[in-house]
């Protein structure tokens, strides 16, 4: 029987202590606050900036909505980065990705790092790989914390990673070998993946198309621990990467989809978000 790894639980409580930093650095006259950028009408992006939105409030952190069109310039999307990144008032910055291919990707780079709530920026990632990070991105933090709370050991520990983006797979990748696991990156044209599973005490997957891969039951060892962080939407259901049920039965330990890393992703980008706005804090007052 496998241990339910809860994003939920996790999630509500680290929120909780997320509102107790707020209201300190709001009696300290800073309000957090969080600015969006969502491009283009993409259905599945629309509902994660909205939910992130709502989480935020939620825990008394303020947030501006910017909804640009498909079509806009780069110029223009680099404007409204730059804007926000003079306005003192903004802590956080989110350019909620996909983009439109007519985006170069290195957008990313135009938001300032100490705003970089995705952790995202080339100064971000290039302090994670000194090992001296600060604004880490929100879902290899969602699943470090939940590695932390069911009190996992992943020193030593053979962890798959099937995803490479610098998003999730690469960042994450570094954190598990920074904390002494042996890590391997697999993707789309990695050989033989089903079979070499089987090798690995952990796999995290995170592929988000069912058709393209599934992580079944005979692809892992006895005592795997599985992190789920796929979302497929199949006839208006959602689904991770993992056909759970078969999955379980092997499984120590297990994220369920939805449920598991998925709420993590929200909270850490709140935790980003106060972090960012304390460091602007002690900036401004020292
Ligand atoms: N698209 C899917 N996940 C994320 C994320 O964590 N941050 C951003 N900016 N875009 C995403």
């Amino acid at each position: 029987m496998s241990k339910l790894i809860d994003g939920i639980l996790v999630s509500e409580q680290i929120k909780q202590t997320i509102r107790k930093e707020v209201s300190v650095l709001i009696n300290k006259g800073i309000r957090p606050c969080l600015a969006t950028i969502l491009v283009g009408d993409n259905h599945a992006s629309a509902t994660y900036v909205k939910n992130k939105q709502t989480a935020a409030s939620k825990v008394g952190i303020l947030t501006r909505d910017f909804k640009l069109p498909e079509n806009i310039e780069q110029e223009k999307l680099v404007s409204t980065i730059n804007e926000l990144n003079k306005d003192n008032s903004v802590h956080g910055i989110l350019v909620q990705l996909p983009l439109p291919h007519h985006i170069e990707s290195s957008i990313t780079n135009v938001v300032n790092y100490e705003k970089d709530v995705d952790g995202l920026t080339s100064y971000n990632l290039g302090l994670l790989f000194e090992g001296t990070p600060k604004l880490i991105p929100c879902t290899p933090l969602g699943i470090l914390q939940l590695i932390d709370f069911y009190n996992i050991k992943v020193n030593g520990m053979d962890v798959a990673i099937i995803n490479r983006s610098n998003l999730v797979g690469k960042p994450l990748g570094i954190l598990l070998m920074n904390r002494d696991a042996t890590v391997t990156f697999f993707h789309s044209k990695s050989r033989n993946l089903e079979d070499k599973l089987r090798n690995f005490d952990c796999i995290i997957t995170a592929v988000g198309d069912r058709k393209k891969f599934t992580l079944k039951n005979n692809m892992v060892r006895d005592g795997v621990i599985i992190f789920d962080v796929g979302i497929s939407r199949t006839n208006g259901k959602i689904q991770g990467d993992v056909d759970f049920q078969a999955v379980s039965e092997k499984a120590s330990y297990i994220t369920p989809v939805p449920g598991g890393v998925g709420p993590m992703t929200v909270t850490m980008l709140l935790k980003n978000t106060v972090l960012a706005a304390t460091i602007s804090y002690r900036n401004y007052n020292n």
